[in-house]
């Protein structure tokens, strides 16, 4: 291995960024943070207790990242809604920079992990999908889970937290200017994770240990 690794990765929702970053955790045997949640579970809090969200966002506990409530589509435009308040954001800064500094090294996957976070992660991943595509992932994962979503409601729903997380002021979704960009539109997971894999091992990292 080359250093500590630290992979960072960036993308809009239902890009394939939770998955990969899932399996390159598995992969490198890191520690794994999907910052989503961290959002998901300050806009869920400051809406069920009616607390503001930079004080739900300076309390918050490693434990309320458990509700399996945080998964849902509604907790997501809850999370999208409070990303764009800056305290909310630094409140959780100091969180997620620890987990990045871990001697293990780490996977953190979001919006600003490459650009704020972990800016000088030895690999950054941008994950990206046109949006029909993405679309039509989240309408079937949410089939598979027993709902019965309308195709053009999470088509809008979609598109309009992509605008909200890319033209906030507040740590937008972009890529890093060094960041690989992988475009998942036409790819499955396994072909995803084999070209991360690939240029992860081009920068000189290879998975040691069992
Ligand atoms: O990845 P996700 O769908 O679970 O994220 C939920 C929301 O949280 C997303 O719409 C924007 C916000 N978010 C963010 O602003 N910064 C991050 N690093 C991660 C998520």
């Amino acid at each position: 291995m080359s250093g500590r690794l630290v992979i960072a990765i960036d993308g809009p929702s239902a890009s394939g960024k939770g998955t990969l970053a899932r399996r390159l955790a598995a992969h490198f045997h890191l520690p794994h943070l999907d910052t989503g949640l961290l959002y998901r579970a300050v806009g869920w809090a400051a809406e069920r207790s009616g607390r503001p969200p930079a004080a739900a966002a300076a309390a918050l506990k490693t434990t309320d990242l458990a509700n399996p409530e945080l998964r849902t589509d509604l907790a997501g435009q809850a999370g999208s809604k409070v990303a764009a308040i800056p305290e909310v954001r630094a409140n959780l800064l100091r969180f997620q920079k620890e987990f990045a500094s871990q001697p293990s090294g780490a996977v953190l996957d979001g919006r600003d992990i490459g650009t704020v976070i972990c800016p000088d992660a030895p690999v950054k991943l941008f994950v990206t999908a046109g949006l029909e595509a993405r679309a039509e992932r989240r309408y079937r994962e949410l089939r598979e889970r027993g709902a019965a979503p309308i195709r053009p409601r999470v088509l809008a729903e979609m598109a309009e937290r992509d605008r909200r997380d890319s033209e906030r002021a507040a740590a937008p979704l972009k890529a890093a200017p060094d960041a690989y960009l992988l475009d998942t539109s036409d790819m499955d997971a396994d072909a995803a994770f084999a070209a991360a894999l690939a240029f992860i091992e081009r920068k000189g990292f290879r998975s040691v240990g069992p």
